[in-house]
């Protein structure tokens, strides 16, 4: 079946009925308690459809748009956290911070998912985006491939955040496990080899890992300017060289003064996962009405993964970092080679 057109300009213009006409007609399979159809070579969750075919069709960029692009669980409210306040710094409350909107806002709140949210329209968020001051910061799952033409032929910025394939995985699974939905399921180590496997065969959102990785990495190669490719492991390891990369490629640098002031540490600090999670507004509440604010901030660690894979498990990702290798990617924080580290 055909994309399905719009029909008018409004963001949202398919029915609930054309959804389902249209759900009915592609592949599906299922991840954890959401179904999942493979729509024009993306594997979408259910409820992120509409708003995946909404977004592409028709979104606009501006020049001065920040798009922070990402797997899901490889540190997306981290990054948006960070961007939020770099961007957003001079107007914080001269740089104490104490009243920051991260005080009442969970940072999936204050940048928002082109697919999930902004083009969601059972959020009724009636959000006008030429109403939004410069630069607009969004974020989104969606391979590079896949994003609307006018974020790739604007002077839009891209920032990509990637982590080692193990803790990404790691990560997804304690995650969709927490789901309402999930209570009566009883994880085993069964269950846990049918995700991997599917992980690591690339039917799971959005697009195999390495596709996703590889395609960023290629256009922040090719295009310096255009995109910048971060590690969820740099970070944790180098925070301070890594977020004044970052402010400088979203084109608000740190001063002399900020750098000599501490105000690098302080951000550092204040996005930490320690001060997120003690965050009142990230104890409860959702953040749209499937996902816990909770549920955002589990350990925040490198190498977790230890505590869960099984050396065959280790292998199938293992060979997933091979493509990886034979494309010409290596990590720049990541050891590869995770046979060391492997749980006998
Ligand atoms: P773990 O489940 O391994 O702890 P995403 O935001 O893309 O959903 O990624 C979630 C992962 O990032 C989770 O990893 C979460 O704990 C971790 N995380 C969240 N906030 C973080 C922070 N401030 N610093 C480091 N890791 C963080």
């Amino acid at each position: 079946m055909a994309a399905l057109e719009p029909k008018n300009s409004k963001a949202q213009d398919n029915t609930e009925g054309e959804i389902k006409e249209l759900q009915k007609s592609l592949p599906n399979e299922t991840w954890f308690v959401w179904p999942m159809y493979l729509y024009q070579g993306l594997w979408c969750l259910k409820y992120t459809l509409e708003g995946v075919i909404a977004f592409r069709t028709h979104f606009q960029a501006h020049d001065s748009d920040i798009i922070l692009a990402s797997l899901p669980k490889t540190g997306t409210a981290w990054l948006k956290s960070v961007l939020y306040t770099i961007v957003n710094r001079k107007g914080l409350s001269s740089n104490n911070f104490s009243q920051h909107p991260f005080n009442s806002k969970n940072p999936h709140e204050l940048v928002l998912n082109f697919e999930m949210q902004v083009y969601n329209n059972k959020l009724e968020n009636h959000l006008n985006l030429t109403e939004i001051p410069s630069p607009r910061l969004f974020a989104s799952h969606m391979p590079y491939s896949s994003l609307p033409h006018s974020i790739k032929t604007s002077k839009c910025r891209i920032v990509y955040v990637c982590r080692n394939p193990f803790d990404t995985f790691v990560s997804i699974w304690h995650f969709y496990l927490r789901f309402e939905a999930s209570e009566g399921i009883k994880p085993d180590m069964e269950m846990m080899e049918k995700y991997v496997d599917k992980f690591c065969t690339g039917v799971s959102p959005w697009e195999p890992y390495e596709d996703h990785v590889l395609r960023y990495w290629k256009e922040s190669k090719q295009n310096p300017q255009k995109a910048l490719f971060l590690e969820y492991e740099g970070l944790k390891k180098e925070p301070k060289e890594h977020l004044k990369r970052l402010a400088e490629f979203v084109g608000c640098p740190f001063s002399e003064e900020e750098e000599k002031g501490n105000v690098i540490d302080e951000i550092i600090e204040l996005c930490s996962i320690k001060s997120l999670k003690e965050m009142e507004v990230n104890k409860s509440g959702k953040v749209v009405p499937r996902f816990e604010n909770k549920a955002f901030f589990r350990k925040g660690e490198v190498g977790d993964w230890t505590n869960y894979l099984t050396p065959t498990m280790v292998e199938q990702f293992d060979q997933m970092l091979e493509k990886l290798k034979m494309a010409g990617f290596c990590f720049e924080y990541y050891q590869m080679n995770s046979k060391d580290e492997a749980p006998n």
